[in-house]
């Protein structure tokens, strides 16, 4: 990627919630992908999953005239090499993604950035795991990517001037705007929000309001865009849990103990949106 050639060759490492979202927007703002899903079946279901997605922004204006760049699917990070940038957005486990990482670091260039999507590992948890923490920075593109213009950006303490430069080009290329924040177990958004909805469920499972009924004040009384059990659902109640355990773990913070509501929804599927069910059921909307 240089100056001249402002379009970064991207690879995006799972086509969960947030590859397919990042993956989106990527596509609709002309940066093609290399998108790496280990499930053979997601991998299969990802191209018409993003293309629905394409669809939704479009009707939304959203990306208008912009040419479709092109999707290509892979198996293995070693489909990295090549990429100048690559987005991590696998499952919230620090071994599982400074286990892909390392490999990805043993296939791509010292000039790659390498990006974390994840939403409460500290940045420099996992770079201390790569043999180039140097080339790792945090970027916390949230769900829909192609709406939220406005991204959470966290430098690692080793995150060299190089690869902070890569993720700024990154980011014009994808017409979003980075807040650099420091770093830590949940950065700002995560922290505030997962402690937040992990409360909210509480109040539900305690019996004193529906999920209905606390959306609605936290929507029409404090001013939350969708409210927290349906931010919930459109997280993922299973990636919610995962990331309320990695802050309990490294904060010791007991609000951040999922509650048993949460833990309850995962044992019995109900992930949310992506499964159809979660605090609220969903027809037509899986993916
Ligand atoms: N869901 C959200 O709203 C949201 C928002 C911001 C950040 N995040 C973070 O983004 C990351 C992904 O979250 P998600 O909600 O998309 O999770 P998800 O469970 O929907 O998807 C994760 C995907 O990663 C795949 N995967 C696992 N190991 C892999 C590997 N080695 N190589 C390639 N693919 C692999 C899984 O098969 C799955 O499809 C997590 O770190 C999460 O905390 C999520």
């Amino acid at each position: 990627m240089t100056e001249e050639d402002p379009i970064p060759r991207l690879a995006v490492l799972g086509a969960g919630v947030m590859g397919v979202s990042i993956t989106t927007l990527a596509l609709g703002q002309g940066v093609p992908v290399t998108l790496i899903e280990t499930d053979p079946a997601k991998r299969a279901d990802a191209p018409a999953r993003i293309a629905r997605e394409l669809r939704t922004a479009q009707l939304m204006g959203v990306h208008p005239g912009t040419p479709r760049a092109e999707l290509t699917t892979g198996s293995s990070p070693a489909d990295c090499a090549g990429a100048e940038v690559v987005i991590e957005a696998i499952t919230e486990d620090a071994g599982l993604k400074s286990a892909v990482l390392t490999e990805v670091s043993a296939v791509t260039g010292q000039d790659t950035a390498l990006v974390t999507n994840t939403s409460s590992i500290p940045v420099d948890e996992l770079a201390a795991r790569l043999p180039r923490p140097e080339s790792l920075l945090g970027v916390h593109f949230m769900n829909p990517s192609y709406l939220i213009r406005t991204v959470e950006v966290i430098r690692g303490t080793k995150s060299s001037p190089e690869a902070v430069s890569s993720v700024r080009r990154l980011l014009t290329a994808l017409g979003r705007r980075g807040v650099f924040v420091g770093d830590g177990p949940g950065f700002v958004t995560s922290r505030v929000l997962h402690r937040m909805i992990n409360d909210a469920a509480r109040v539900v499972q305690e019996g004193r309001a529906s999920a209905e009924d606390v959306d609605t004040l936290m929507q029409d009384c404090l001013g939350h865009r969708t409210g927290p059990l349906r931010t919930a659902d459109l997280i993922g109640i299973d990636n919610l849990v995962d990331s309320l355990r990695v802050l309990h773990e490294r904060t010791g913070d007991e609000g951040c103990r999922p509650c048993e509501l949460l833990l309850e929804k995962v044992r019995a599927g109900e992930h949310g949106r992506k499964s159809g069910q979660g605090f609220y059921t969903y027809t037509g909307v899986v993916s």
